[in-house]
């Protein structure tokens, strides 16, 4: 079975790429920051106290999500659009502290892969925690400014705003004590900023065949 794990900061290039690889590769990509996304949505949506480590936990343990490689469903609602809004973008690193949510969600990322007979897997921790023998783990990332400047062109904003709220998040993503962002020794730490898709994707392709 093979499972690509991709980690890396916010806007480091991970969902295009491993949307590609996965396309090449004949697999399934599965998108786990949607996850915590979604549960955030649902939280918002029932006004629960995102504090509230032990609300947040039992919604998400009783929550049904469908993710598809370009929609996402929690309990019925399609919360595709709403989960990359401002709302549940400023608000989800609360969620991803959460260690009883995030507890849960890694048992259905482990599940997902079972089901669909492995697959591309983006994420934080998916290297370091989730699937600690993927087949091949690795590390994007990109300068500050290209990072802000491709999600810019993606959903629009100021460039410095966005640069601020990229910088906010990685910092939260990676000093949090469980599981943390960070590179794993065995991850192929490949920098994106002056790179085209297609040359990454090929890359990452070339080190996947040579492992599996
Ligand atoms: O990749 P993204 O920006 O959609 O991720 C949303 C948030 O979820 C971000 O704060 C990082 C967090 N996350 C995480 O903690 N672990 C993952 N495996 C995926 C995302």
């Amino acid at each position: 079975m093979i499972v690509v794990a991709i980690d890396g900061p916010a806007g480091a290039g991970k969902s295009t790429i491993a949307k590609a690889l996965a396309l090449k590769l004949g697999l399934r990509y599965l998108d786990t920051g949607a996850m915590y996304r979604a549960v955030t949505f649902a939280a918002i949506n029932a006004e629960i106290n995102l504090t509230d480590q032990d609300l947040v936990a039992d919604l998400t343990r009783k929550s049904e999500m469908v993710l598809t490689n370009d929609a996402v469903f929690i309990n019925g609602l399609d919360a595709t659009t709403a989960i990359r809004g401002v709302q549940v973008t400023s608000a989800v690193s609360a969620v991803a502290m959460n260690s009883q949510v995030r507890t849960e969600l890694r048992e259905r990322q482990r599940q997902w892969v079972t089901d669909h007979k492995g697959g591309v897997v983006e994420g934080r921790d998916i290297g370091s925690v989730v699937f600690p023998d993927a087949t091949l783990k690795v590390y994007l990332t990109a300068s500050p400014l290209v990072r802000a400047q491709r999600r810019v062109a993606q959903s629009g904003g100021n460039v410095d705003e966005i640069a601020q709220g990229i910088a906010a998040r990685d910092a939260q993503d990676s000093s949090r004590s469980d599981s943390p962002l960070v590179q794993t020794s065995d991850a192929a730490i490949i920098d994106t900023s002056d790179r085209s898709i297609e040359d990454v994707v090929s890359q990452l392709l070339k080190l996947v065949l040579a492992k599996s």
